[in-house]
């Protein structure tokens, strides 16, 4: 994999500037056939900017993309039978049932599959008689979903599906992506939840401020990885005697008997050595999106000390 032949989106050199604000700098980025490509950033990162310009709805300040070998802009009218897209808003189709859309849009597109369409709709558990207008944002949401994938596009172009979909259809989406990405098709999507992308994605980019840091195979990023500790301990706590622990770094004391501290590698030591006190309370944590950026940047100060 990985040819130059199975290139899906090629993004080359583009820029997006909404008068003095540089929503896209110079990006560059390839997305191959038969991959779930995950698209992460925080708020106002440019991921949706970027969507946009894929999907021809804004035009790009420099720079170009093509999807299949085709421009975006200039090729997207026989472009857009092969996409499938979840648009943030279904808003202008408020009069129509769900079964209305796909009566409409699949009119318009042809190509679709009645059978997929009623086994989608089972498994997202979504009521097609009801009008968009009296849909809740989750249902409204599946209903993207249901319109993005009844067409079974070759590539699928989602910003943050997830949004607002409960845990149990959040399952069952990530499902309906591997079986996507199983039948050799492509996915893009964009997500701010780094342990949804993990899951879910064969690869990440990672974007910020219009810039794109990073882009890595998961199990790479996951090799990178590490764990915010807390112990709650009853009594005094030698800090010493984690800071000597290999993986271990940035011990603090947080109140008394509380400290926390960074682990990488395996448990095992940092076990053994809580093993010799009495642990009141444990917690385990992921660290956030702006910890895995900045081990990417490989910065030792935290946000904290910079913002101060
Ligand atoms: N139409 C617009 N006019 C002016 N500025 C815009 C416009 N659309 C986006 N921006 C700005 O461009 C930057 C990138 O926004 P974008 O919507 O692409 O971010 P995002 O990564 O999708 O964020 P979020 O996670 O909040 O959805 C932000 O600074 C945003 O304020
Ligand atoms: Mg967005």
């Amino acid at each position: 994999m990985n040819n130059k032949s199975d290139i899906v989106i090629h993004i080359d050199g583009l820029t997006k500037h909404y008068g003095a604000v540089k929503a896209l700098s110079d990006l560059h980025l390839d997305v191959y056939r038969g991959e779930i490509f995950g698209y992460l950033g925080p708020n106002g990162a440019g991921k949706t900017t970027t969507i946009r310009v894929l999907l021809d709805l804004i035009r790009p300040t420099a720079g170009r993309a093509e999807i299949f070998g085709l421009d975006v802009n200039r090729d997207a009218v026989p472009l857009h039978e092969r996409l499938g897209n979840l648009p943030g808003e279904l808003a202008l189709w408020n009069h129509m049932t769900g079964w209305d859309l796909v009566d409409y849009l699949g009119g318009l597109r042809g190509g679709v599959d009645m059978n997929y369409v009623r086994e989608l709709v089972r498994r997202l558990d979504m009521d097609m008689t009801r009008k968009v207008k009296a849909c809740s944002s989750g249902m409204k949401r599946k209903l993207g979903l249901i319109q993005a994938l009844m067409h079974k596009p070759d590539l699928l172009v989602l910003d943050e599906p997830t949004n607002g979909l409960d845990p149990l259809v959040q399952q069952t989406f990530h499902q309906l992506m591997r079986e996507v990405r199983d039948a050799g098709r492509t996915v893009f999507l964009s997500s701010h939840n780094l342990p949804e992308v993990e899951t879910i994605c064969d690869r990440v980019g990672i974007l910020r401020a219009g810039r794109l840091q990073a882009v890595e195979r998961i199990s790479d990023l996951k090799q990178l990885r590490f764990r915010w500790m807390t112990l709650h301990i009853r009594g005094d706590v030698d800090l010493a005697a984690f800071e000597r622990l290999e993986g271990v770094s940035d011990v603090t004391r947080l109140v008394n008997g509380t400290i926390r501290f960074r682990v990488a590698g395996e448990l095992d030591p940092v076990i053994k050595a809580a093993g010799q006190y009495h642990i009141v309370d444990l917690a385990y944590e992921e660290p956030s999106l702006e910890e895995i950026f900045l081990e990417y940047y490989g910065e030792t100060e935290t946000t904290e000390t910079k913002e101060r």
